[in-house]
Formats: structure tokens, sequence, C-alpha cells
């Protein structure tokens, strides 16, 4: 069982038995400082103020009663009635050696749909994206770390109304006789062009809407003009999936697209359960759960009066085809904060139309954004979207600069793939060890720094524990000795080391990645404080010493590197 768990439930019965009512919790926590031992209980202030009495006698009263024989050896009542706790090193030492990384049982299994990334195609990928992304991933790979089944979903955006736009431009630039490919080589460029050419010509223009409404009813010359971009734009995407390093593939698309033939039964379905009702010949979905202040139920149109479906109506039957088809028990949203209303209204709507039981979790995890220096969105010097495949070729390079600086002896290709790994690491790490759902502004130096919470400061010390098994000569793999705690450090090192399910059942739970990175933050501090003060290699260590501390080595490299993956970052031998 988790430390944590454990020592909620001593607790709790402990509580019981001194006649403090169940529904008073006994308020686990780790302590912030190593004299007020590794975990407090303070469930006793709060008991005590219930039923009046003194919360240090109370306190005292639960040590009387806990049973925690062989776990703790030492409480102290401190304050107005916390209660610290000072775990047994046996007990520790014990419980590291049969840690085994359990995942869940079958019946705890869930069917997990993750929608992230999600850009839309007509444009290229900017930072605007990168979060969704890499977030996403995170959940992804953590989930299913966990034993879950995770289908994600990239629900591009394929379908709008700009595509006329783009694939009348097309026609005209393929029949100049310039191949697709060629074209469409920066289509950032390419959107610009045909943004102007459709504002300036007015014929162009009523082509383009025309070819929007062809495509949607699969005229098959517009059908094939919309295939060449998509490809192109698609394979753009995909490549920089991979740069990431993110686990997003070609089968993880269900685009806006492939649920156009649904969006007329869902409209229709809507109708007809008198969820949507007609306003102005539009089909509008009136809800009084989000209404303004003012009591006017807040409107979401589901189809336009021209017969237009939009983009709420494409989410909800993405929700349908989740539930229905995918067998979801639980769906996550990866989106900007600024869709939170769209979301909720897709979610209540969803329900009440039946297409998401309330067995089905549905979750919008928001996130903000990432800003310049200047603290407003991040943008070019000229004041442009930055394309996110330029700014990781600018990580990977000023990360080779740090790497050759720090270790200029190593192998150009050996060069080169840390900084692949370093530069692409940093990017990542500094966005998700930031609180989801605040704005956080994007700094180089800060996110490439070799100290401090950041990718470079973790991926060394993983190299340092690595280095430290290559100068023993012995395989960390293999080693099975006991793990002997006699030092304050050791102690320390062990119980982070024990706190990582823990750590990942809460990310699980709530989807806020930057616990898991002040978790590796910690134990890589944890484990650097122990190597300076607990020597493993020195001939004077004793045998078993020596062992058990190469142990704790292992473990700790082990770790870390399991944390990093589990973030979408990777480690190396040495840097
Ligand atoms: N394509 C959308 C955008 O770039 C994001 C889609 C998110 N997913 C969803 N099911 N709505 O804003």
């Amino acid at each position: 069982m988790q430390l944590k768990a454990l020592l909620t439930q001593r607790f709790a019965a402990a509580m019981t038995a001194a006649g403090i009512p169940s529904d008073c919790s006994p308020m686990l926590a780790l302590s912030g400082k190593p004299q007020f031992g590794d975990y407090q209980a303070n469930g006793a202030m709060g008991a005590a103020k219930r039923m009046k009495t003194n919360p240090r006698d109370l306190a005292a009263e639960i040590i009387n009663k806990v049973n925690l024989e062989g776990i703790a050896e030492k409480f102290e009542i401190a304050g107005p009635g916390f209660i610290n706790i000072h775990l047994c090193k046996s007990f520790l030492s014990n419980s590291l050696s049969e840690q085994t990384h359990k995942i869940l049982d079958v019946a705890d299994q869930k069917t997990v749909v993750i929608d992230h990334s999600s850009p839309n195609l007509a444009k290229e990928m900017h930072v605007g994206h990168l979060r969704s992304t890499i977030i996403g991933d995170c959940l992804s790979r953590l989930l299913e770390y966990k034993g879950h089944t995770v289908i994600r979903q990239n629900h591009m955006g394929d379908w709008g109304t700009q595509f006329g736009m783009l694939i009348a431009e097309l026609e005209i630039q393929l029949g100049d006789g310039e191949p697709a490919g060629l074209a469409l080589n920066d289509l950032e460029v390419f959107y610009q062009q045909s943004k102007k050419h459709f504002d300036a010509d007015p014929a162009f223009a009523d082509k383009a809407r025309d070819y929007v409404v062809k495509l949607q009813s699969g005229d098959a010359h517009c059908r094939k003009l919309w295939k060449q971009f998509i490809d192109v734009s698609v394979a753009h995407n995909l490549d920089i999936y991979q740069k990431l390093n993110v686990g997003l593939l070609k089968q993880h698309i269900k685009p806006e697209s492939s649920y156009n033939d649904d969006l007329e039964i869902v409209v229709n379905d809507l109708c007809e359960q008198g969820i949507a009702v007609d306003s102005d010949g539009a089909k509008v979905v009136f809800l009084p759960e989000l209404a303004d202040k003012n009591g006017n139920p807040s409107p979401m149109i589901v189809q336009k009066s021209g017969g237009g479906f939009l983009y709420a109506s494409t989410d909800l039957a993405a929700l349908r085809y989740r539930v229905a088809d995918l067998k979801a028990n639980r769906i996550l949203y990866f989106i900007d904060a600024r869709q939170s209303l769209h979301m909720k209204q897709v979610f209540i709507t969803g329900r009440k139309a039946g297409y998401a039981p309330h067995s089905v979790s549905l979750e919008h995890h928001a996130f903000g954004t990432m800003m310049g220096s200047d603290g407003r969105p991040f943008k070019t010097r000229s004041g442009g979207t930055v394309k996110l495949a330029d700014l990781l070729v600018e990580a990977v390079q000023r990360a080779e600069k740090l790497v050759r600086e720090k270790n200029s002896t190593l192998p150009e290709a050996d060069i080169k793939a840390i900084a692949q790994k370093v530069g692409i690491g940093a990017v990542k790490y500094a966005d998700l060890s930031i609180t989801r759902t605040n704005d956080y502004i994007f700094d180089w130096n800060a996110m490439l720094s070799f100290e401090g919470n950041t990718a470079p400061y973790l991926q060394y010390a993983y190299t340092r524990i690595r280095s430290i098994f290559r100068k023993a000569g012995i395989v960390a793999k293999t080693m099975s000795s006991p793990i002997i705690i006699t030092e304050q450090q050791e102690k320390n090192l062990a119980l982070k080391l024990l706190q990582f399910d823990e750590v990942i059942d809460q990310v699980a739970a709530d989807c806020y990645p930057h616990t898991l990175c002040s978790y590796l933050y910690e134990l890589a501090s944890a484990f650097m404080t122990f190597y300076e003060h607990c020597p493993v290699l020195k001939d004077s260590v004793a045998k078993d010493t020596q062992l058990s501390r190469l142990k704790l080595c292992a473990l700790s490299a082990d770790t870390l590197a399991c944390g990093l993956d589990l973030l979408g970052i990777e480690v190396m031998e040495q840097m």
C-alpha cells in the first residue's frame, strides 16, 4: 500500500478509537522540513474544534491509540496540535526493497479517450498548439502506464470555411504547372497568398465560397484538391510530433471531416428531442444552466440558417462517437482555457441528449497561454505567430552550443543526439512544470539552465548516476542488494523514492503534470544531497553499505528515467 494511504488508514482508525466522528479527516501530509518528521497528521485541530476540546490533548489521545508498530518510531506534538511522524528506517528500507510499481487491477482499468493537439490544418502548427500536444501526450503515457486503455484522438480541423479558399488557390497554382508539394512547401506563405487573393478578387472569393459547399457535399474535383492539401499539412504535423517525441501517429487522427455524415443526424436528433430549437432559421440549443447574470440562457448554434454546421455540431458528433463506438469511460479534452464555455455547452448538451451518460466522466483540462518576455502572447520579433517547427530547430541549436561548452570531448554524433534530447526536453519541461492553468513566460535561458527545476538538470542528474555505475563496473539492472538506511540523507532519498506511485496517481486523477515535475526535481535534489554526504565508491566504505548505496543509486536512476519518460522526455548515458 502507498505510504500516505497506509498512514491515513491507521490514523483514521486511531481517531475512531479516540471517539472522534468518522467524517473528521486525519489530514496526512508530507512534512515540509526533516525536523518536523517525515509526515504530519494535522487532523487533531479540526476534530478538537468540532468536539470543543483541547487539540493538543486530543492529539495525545490519537497517538495513544494509533497502531504504527514497526512503521513509525517516534511521534511529537507540535504547535497547536500537529502530530509529527518519524518513520522507522527499517520500515523504509523494507518497503523500498519490496516496492513494485503495480499496474491497476482489471476491474479498475478504464477506457480513456484523450483529445489532444487537434490543430487546424489550414495553417502550419504554431506555438499555440504546443501545450495541448505535450500535456495530452504526458497524460496518455501516464494513464497507459497505469494500465488503462488509452485512445488518443487528434481532432484535427480540416473542414472549416477556409478550405474553400485554400483549394481554389491550390487549383490556380497547380494549373500553373506547380506540383502540390512545392506549392505547399510553406503553408504559412500559401495561406497568406490565398487570403490576399480572396480579399482582392471578388470572383476568386465567390469561387472559394462555392468550393466549400461543393467540398462538403462530396464534389470529386474539390475533394481531390482538398486531399492534396490535407496530406501535405498532415505530413508536416506528423513530422513535428516525431521531433517532439510525442506519441501521436497517423492512426490517432480523427479529423472534423470524418463526422460529416453524422452532423445532420445529430442535429435532427437534437431537434426531435426538443433540445435544439429553431431561432431565425438557425438551430440553436439554449442552456439555462449557463445563463448570464440577467437570466438569459446561453445559446449554442448547431446549424446555421444557411444549413451549414459548426464546430459545436462536430464536437457533439465526436462525443457521441467516443461514448458509443470507442466505449469511453472517461474523456479528457486538452484545450485552451478560452474554449471553456464551448466545452461546457457541449458537455451539458451531450448529457441531455443521452450521448454521454453520467457514468462517463467528461473533463475539459484547460491551460493558460505561452507568453513572451514582454508578458504578451509569444510572437516573433515582427509580431507574427511563431512556427513550432522553427522553435524546435532553435531549441536544438541552443542546446548544442551548451553541450559543446560543457563537454567538448564527446564525439560529434553524440553531441548532436544529446542536443536533440536536451533542447526538446527543455522546451517540454518548461511547459509541463508550470501549473497547467497558469500562463507562463517562455524564457530560453531559464529552460536551458543546468540548475533549478529544468529538464537539463534532471537529465544531468541521471547521467551522474549512470557514470557511477560505469565507474563501478556494475550493471544496475541486476542489483538485488539489501538496502540499509543509516544516514538522514539516505532516509530522505528512500522516502522520495517510495512516493513515486502516489504522485502518479495524483496526476492520473487531476491531470496536472507539474506535480510529477516537482516530484522529479525533489527526487534529483534528494539524490544529489545523498551523493554529497554518503560516499559510494570510496575504499573506506564497507561492502554492504556500498552495495546498498549503489542500489539506492539504481532506484533513483530508474525512477528519474521512468518519470521523465512519462513526461515524454528522453535521458542519455552522458552529457
Ligand atoms: N482545432 C481546434 C483549435 O485549434 C481545437 C480542437 C480541440 N478539440 C475539440 N474536440 N474541440 O482551436
